[in-house]
């Protein structure tokens, strides 16, 4: 039988919810929230949850400061004021990838505990799994990837994490990473040893 034109075009009441999204993408979406110095490693062990995720059909996305702080951030220096505003956008941004029933893998220094407990009140604290990347200061300026320790010392860069601006470590973080001692692998294996139970729903 035909349909009319009335019975595909239906007005609904409301739009689809989480669980619909869910339920089509046969996971259970989470914000997967990785907080450190910068270059503890927080990108480096995403980027092997992201394709481990994908190349199991679960959808999820990447946040970091390459796509954001270039782009919804890009007002934003990294004052105090301006840090906790960039992850009250991050976090709004993930609430409607939690919507949509996508996975988000973010990526962010975080700093303070008062700045992460903005983003656990946004996002819902029963969808926030927070990832301690551990790797000492002592560490991270050794590695000093994009030189930007060099510079913070050298007073070229203000209000630097762990150099002229302050890092407070989670207190009760669902994931710690130690990655002065684990390698990429074993890292990429803690966080997805945990994460798979939760957001597998196949
Ligand atoms: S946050 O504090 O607002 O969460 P965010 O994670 O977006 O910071 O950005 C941190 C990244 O920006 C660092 O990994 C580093 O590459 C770069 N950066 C530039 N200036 C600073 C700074 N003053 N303090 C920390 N990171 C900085």
């Amino acid at each position: 039988m035909k349909e009319s034109k009335e019975n595909i075009f239906t007005i609904f009441d409301d739009i689809l919810q989480r669980e619909d999204k869910e339920s089509l993408l046969q996971q259970k979406s989470k914000v997967i929230w990785m907080t450190g110095l910068s270059g503890s490693g927080k990108t480096t062990i995403a980027k092997g949850v992201e394709r481990y995720l994908h190349n199991n059909g679960i959808l999820n996305q990447l946040l970091d400061g390459d796509n954001i702080r270039v782009g919804i951030s890009n007002n934003l220096t990294f004052s105090c004021e301006d840090r906790a505003e960039n992850i009250r956008r991050i976090a709004e941004v993930s609430r409607l990838f939690l919507n949509c029933g996508i996975v988000t893998l973010n990526c962010f220094v975080s700093p303070t505990i008062e700045i992460r407990n903005i983003a656990k009140e946004i996002v819902g604290v029963e969808n926030f799994i927070e990832v301690y990347i551990n790797a000492s200061l002592e560490t991270c300026e050794e590695r000093d990837v994009k030189g930007l320790y060099k510079k913070a010392r050298k007073g070229e860069i203000k209000d630097f994490t762990g150099i002229s601006s302050p890092f407070e470590a989670p207190e009760n973080p669902e994931i710690e990473i130690n990655t002065s001692k684990l390698s990429i692998d074993e890292s990429v294996q803690k966080v997805l040893d945990y994460i798979l139970p939760i957001i597998k729903n196949k």
